[in-house]
């Protein structure tokens, strides 16, 4: 996806050879932009950003302040719902800098003839999806499949935190970043606990509880012990997200735990089956039980994505 390969290229491929001209290049675009009432096109003006000046040339040399893997666990056959997800983070590019976020769709193992070629492709076009060794299933140890392969398949490339999200649930990355950013680094579970559920024992809830499968993220270390561990392995099957705090809760894993209400809630739409749906706010962090276009285009909407729309006499939208 945009977000990781704008991020990717800066933190591991960028050699000398290309940053010297490239901040010349940058360098000139700083002046123009300061010396004239010049206006960039939409494209350049939403990632201008991220063109590195001197400083930030040798930050991105080096590691990114934070990495963190995002994936998004869905299905093979659910190409539409992808493309969407993919267009909704192409608008948050600049929100963070000095941080690689890279989110990856994640899904069990090809089951149809087509799957084979149209999934090829859009790895081909985006590089942003993880195939699992699994049949697909939602409470039969996907997410065990998941934590439990990350620290393998990403070998080279550790990150400081892993999160679970799922595909009806949208992330604001910029708030994300911020929110982790003077947290632990080790030993970490980041979610959201049903804010009603014995509201009066917060002990009960922190220590005992599970955070919302709507999305959760584990520091590094965790993932690492997830792979090897009995606990794990001996326990896949059940409610994905009471099954995985149940690791945790056994091994007293994840004492560094953050509680994220209001920043994680579930869309208000219609219906009222739980106690953290709410209005949009601008501190949103995660919003979930984003069934459909709609409600989806309502989201974006509130976070003003389409503000960059150039006007055409090609479009009327
Ligand atoms: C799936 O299994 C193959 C062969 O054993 C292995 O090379 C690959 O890394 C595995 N993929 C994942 C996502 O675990
Ligand atoms: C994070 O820590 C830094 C340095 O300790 C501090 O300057 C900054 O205000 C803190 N940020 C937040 C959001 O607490
Ligand atoms: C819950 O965890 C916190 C942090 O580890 C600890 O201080 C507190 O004593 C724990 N409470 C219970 C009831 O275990
Ligand atoms: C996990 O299952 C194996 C095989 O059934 C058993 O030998 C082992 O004791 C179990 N480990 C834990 C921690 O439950
Ligand atoms: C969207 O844009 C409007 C108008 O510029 C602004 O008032 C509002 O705060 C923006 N919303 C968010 C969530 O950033």
């Amino acid at each position: 996806m945009a977000t990781r390969l704008a991020s990717s290229f800066w933190q591991q491929n960028v050699h000398l050879s290309i940053i010297l001209p490239l901040s010349v290049l940058a360098f000139t675009f700083l002046i123009l932009m300061h010396s004239t009432k010049f206006r960039l096109p939409t494209f350049f003006a939403s990632c201008h950003s991220t063109i590195p000046s001197d400083d930030s040339i040798m930050q991105s040399v080096s590691r990114p302040d934070l990495r963190i893997l995002v994936g998004v666990l869905t299905t093979a056959d659910s190409y539409e719902r992808r493309q969407l997800i993919r267009l909704a983070y192409s608008q948050q590019r600049g929100t963070y800098h000095h941080e690689e976020v890279d989110v990856r769709f994640v899904f069990c193992s090809l089951s149809k003839e087509e799957q084979h070629i149209i999934v090829a492709l859009e790895i081909m076009q985006y590089n942003d999806i993880i195939i699992l060794n699994c049949t697909e299933n939602m409470n039969k140890g996907k997410t065990y499949d998941y934590f439990s392969s990350v620290p393998t398949l990403f070998r080279d490339h550790p990150h400081d935190y892993v999160m679970k999200c799922d595909d009806d649930t949208y992330l604001r990355l910029g708030n994300l970043v911020e929110s982790l950013r003077n947290k632990s680094r080790v030993d970490v579970f980041y979610g959201l606990v049903n804010p009603c559920y014995r509201a009066d024992d917060m002990d009960y809830r922190m220590n005992s509880s599970f955070m919302s499968g709507l999305g959760y993220l584990l520091s590094w270390d965790l993932t690492e012990w997830i792979a090897e561990s009995e606990i794990a392995r001996n326990n896949t099957e059940g409610p994905e997200d009471i099954v995985l705090a149940s690791w945790l809760n056994t091994a007293k894993k994840g004492r560094n735990r953050y509680h994220n209400f209001p920043t994680f809630y579930d869309y208000k739409g219609e219906s009222d089956e739980t106690c953290f749906r709410h209005d949009f706010i601008p501190e949103t962090i995660a919003i979930h039980m984003l069934k459909g276009n709609l409600e989806w285009a309502r989201t974006l909407n509130y976070f003003n994505a389409t503000k960059g729309l150039k006007p055409s006499h090609l479009y009327h939208v």
